[in-house]
C-alpha cells in the first residue's frame, strides 16, 4: 500500500465562549504552550505535506502567536456554520490525491501513535473515524453500526432518539479521509439537523451509501480526546498532561520525590539519577546534567545545569549556565546571561545578572553582582554590590581571579578588582584596585570618651553640645 501524502486541518474557529476570556481557546496554555502547540506537534510527528489551520474570531491573535513557524497554511472560518462548514473552508488548500486528516486545536493530548493507527486505518482510501467508549457518553456525537456491526452513521446527541442516546461509543470527532471523496461529501452536506449546522460527521452516512468502508479506530485512553471548553476542563487537562510527562520522567530514571508535586512547562532533558524535589516548576528548556539535585520549590526556567550540580531550595534561575558540581541557593536568584562555573558557590539570598563567575568562586552571602566578570578562586564577602546602573547606563565590573572582596563593599561600575586584590570590609570603591595589594576606602573608626547614651528621666538634649561635632539641624536625633 503506498502511502498518499498526508493533509492535515486543524479547526479552531470556536470562539470558546465558556473560558471567559479575551483570549482565544487555542492560545491558552497547557503544560506552558498554547493548546494549538500541543496539537501541531503531534501532527508535525506524522509528517504531513501541509497543515491548514482553520481560525475564526481572533484569528489575527492566533496566526501571530505562531508567525515563526514555517509550514502552515492559515484559513478563515468568518462565520461558524458547523465542523463540516470549517473543514471546507480548508480543503481548496489541499491536494485531491491527499489523504486528510481532521484534528482540533482544542483536543491537545491525542498522541502520534494514536494517530498513527487512524490514517492507518483509513489507509488512503478508506474513510477512518477514532471512537472512544465511555461511561457517560453525553453530548457526544453517537457511533451507529449496522447489523453486521458495521459502522453506518454518526448520530448528534441533539438528534438523537433514546435508543441512540444509550450507545456509549462515541466520535471523538477525529477522522481520516481522501481528499477528493471528501471535497465530494462535504460539498453536499445540508444543515437540516437540530444545530442547523454542516456537520461534518454526515460524510459518513455518504461513505457508507457510496460503498467507500469506514472503520471505526476505537482510542485506547479516552483521556486523549479530551476537549478544552471551560477552565475546569483545561486544569484537568494540565493535570493528565503533568501525570503523563512525569510517568515519563519516571520511567527514564529521573527521581521526582512526589510525581503530583512536579510541573514540566516545556521541556527537559537530563542525565542518568537526577533528583528533583517536590515544588520545582521547570519552564522552556531546561538541561538538567547527570546527577543533579534540584531542591523544594525551585524554579528553573531555559536553564543548563552540569553534572553533579545542586540546586538548593526556593531558587529562581532564567536563562543561565550552572556549571560542573557548583551549588547554587538556598534562596537564591540568578538572572538571564549568568553562567556559573565549575564549583561555584552562590549561597543565600544573592542575585547575579549577565554575571560571568569563574571556577570555584563563591558568592555566599546577601549579595547583588550584575554585569560582572569574576575570575576563578574568588571569594566576594557578603553583603556586596555591584553598583552596575548610573541611572542612564549599565557598567561592567570586573573582580580578577584570586581576589578577595571584605563584606559590605560596593564596587562603582566601571571597574576592575585586580589578581589576588583584597578589598577591606565596608569599601566604597569607585577607582581600579591593583593587583596583590590590599584596597579600602572607610571613614576612621573613632570612639568619643564620656559620652553617655540620653535617658528618658532627663530633659532632651540640645543639639550642638555634648559631644557632636558641630551645629546640627533642629530636630534631629541624638547620637547612637
Ligand atoms: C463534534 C462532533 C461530535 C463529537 C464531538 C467531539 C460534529 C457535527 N460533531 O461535536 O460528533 O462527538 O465534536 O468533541 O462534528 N469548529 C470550528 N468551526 C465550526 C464548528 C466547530 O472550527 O463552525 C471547531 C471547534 O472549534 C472545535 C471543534 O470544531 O474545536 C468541534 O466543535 P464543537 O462545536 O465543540 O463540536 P461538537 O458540537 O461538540
Ligand atoms: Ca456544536
Amino acid at each position: 500500500m503506498s502511502r498518499k501524502p498526508l493533509s492535515v486541518v486543524v479547526l479552531a474557529a470556536g470562539q470558546g465562549k465558556r473560558m471567559r476570556s479575551d483570549r482565544p481557546k487555542v492560545l491558552h496554555a497547557l503544560a506552558g504552550r498554547p493548546l494549538l502547540a500541543h496539537v501541531l506537534e503531534a501532527a508535525r510527528a506524522l509528517g504531513p505535506g501541509r497543515i491548514v489551520v482553520v481560525h475564526g474570531h481572533g484569528g489575527e491573535a492566533v496566526r501571530a502567536a505562531f508567525a515563526g513557524e514555517p509550514g502552515l497554511t492559515w484559513v478563515e472560518q468568518a462565520e461558524r456554520l458547523g465542523t463540516g462548514h470549517a473543514v471546507a473552508q480548508a480543503l481548496p488548500e489541499v491536494q485531491d490525491g491527499d489523504q486528510v486528516l481532521v484534528l482540533y486545536g482544542d483536543v491537545p493530548l491525542v498522541r502520534p501513535q494514536t494517530l498513527r493507527r487512524l490514517l492507518d486505518a483509513a489507509g488512503g482510501e478508506r474513510v477512518a473515524v477514532l471512537t472512544a467508549c465511555l461511561d457517560d457518553p453525553t453530548g457526544y456525537g453517537r457511533i451507529v453500526r449496522d447489523e453486521a456491526g458495521q459502522l453506518a452513521r454518526i448520530v448528534e446527541e441533539k438528534d438523537a432518539d433514546a435508543a441512540t442516546r444509550a450507545i456509549r461509543e462515541v466520535n471523538t470527532g477525529i477522522l481520516a479521509a481522501p481528499a477528493a471523496r471528501l471535497r465530494g461529501w462535504v460539498g453536499r452536506l445540508g444543515r437540516d439537523n437540530a444545530q442547523g449546522e454542516y456537520y461534518l460527521t454526515d460524510v459518513v452516512a455518504m461513505a457508507v451509501a457510496e460503498g467507500v468502508p469506514v472503520a471505526a479506530v476505537c482510542v485506547e485512553d479516552p483521556d486523549e480526546t479530551l476537549g478544552v471548553n471551560d477552565r475546569v476542563q483545561l486544569a484537568r487537562l494540565e493535570r493528565l498532561w503533568q501525570r503523563r510527562a512525569a510517568e515519563a520522567l519516571l520511567r527514564a530514571g529521573v527521581t521526582l520525590r512526589d510525581p503530583a508535586r512536579f510541573e514540566l512547562r516545556g521541556t527537559l532533558e537530563h542525565g542518568r539519577d537526577v533528583e528533583i524535589d517536590v515544588g520545582v516548576v521547570l519552564e522552556g528548556t531546561v538541561r538538567l546534567g547527570d546527577g543533579v539535585r534540584v531542591g523544594p520549590y525551585c524554579v528553573l526556567r531555559d536553564v543548563t545545569v552540569a553534572e553533579g550540580a545542586e540546586i538548593l531550595p526556593f531558587t529562581l534561575i532564567e536563562s543561565a549556565e550552572i556549571g560542573p558540581g557548583a551549588r547554587v541557593g538556598p534562596y537564591a536568584r540568578v538572572r538571564p546571561g549568568t553562567r556559573l562555573a565549575a564549583r561555584t558557590r552562590i549561597g543565600n539570598f544573592v542575585e547575579l545578572k549577565n554575571a560571568d563567575v569563574g571556577e570555584g568562586s563563591k558568592i555566599n552571602h546577601l549579595s547583588y553582582v550584575g554585569d560582572a566578570l569574576v575570575g576563578r578562586e574568588v571569594n566576594i564577602g557578603a553583603g556586596t554590590i555591584t553598583c552596575n546602573y548610573d541611572g542612564a547606563h549599565k557598567h561592567r565590573t570586573v573582580i580578577e581571579d584570586e581576589a578577595f572582596i571584605g563584606s559590605d563593599t560596593q564596587l562603582v561600575a566601571p571597574v576592575t578588582v585586580g589578581k589576588g586584590a583584597t578589598i577591606g570590609a565596608g569599601s566604597t570603591i569607585t577607582r581600579d584596585a591593583p593587583p596583590g595589594g590590599l584596597t579600602l576606602s572607610r571613614a576612621p573608626q573613632v570612639t568619643r570618651p564620656g559620652w553617655k547614651r540620653p535617658r528618658k528621666d532627663e530633659p532632651p538634649r540640645r543639639r550642638g553640645g555634648g559631644a557632636g561635632t558641630g551645629p546640627k539641624p533642629r530636630g534631629g536625633r541624638g547620637e547612637g
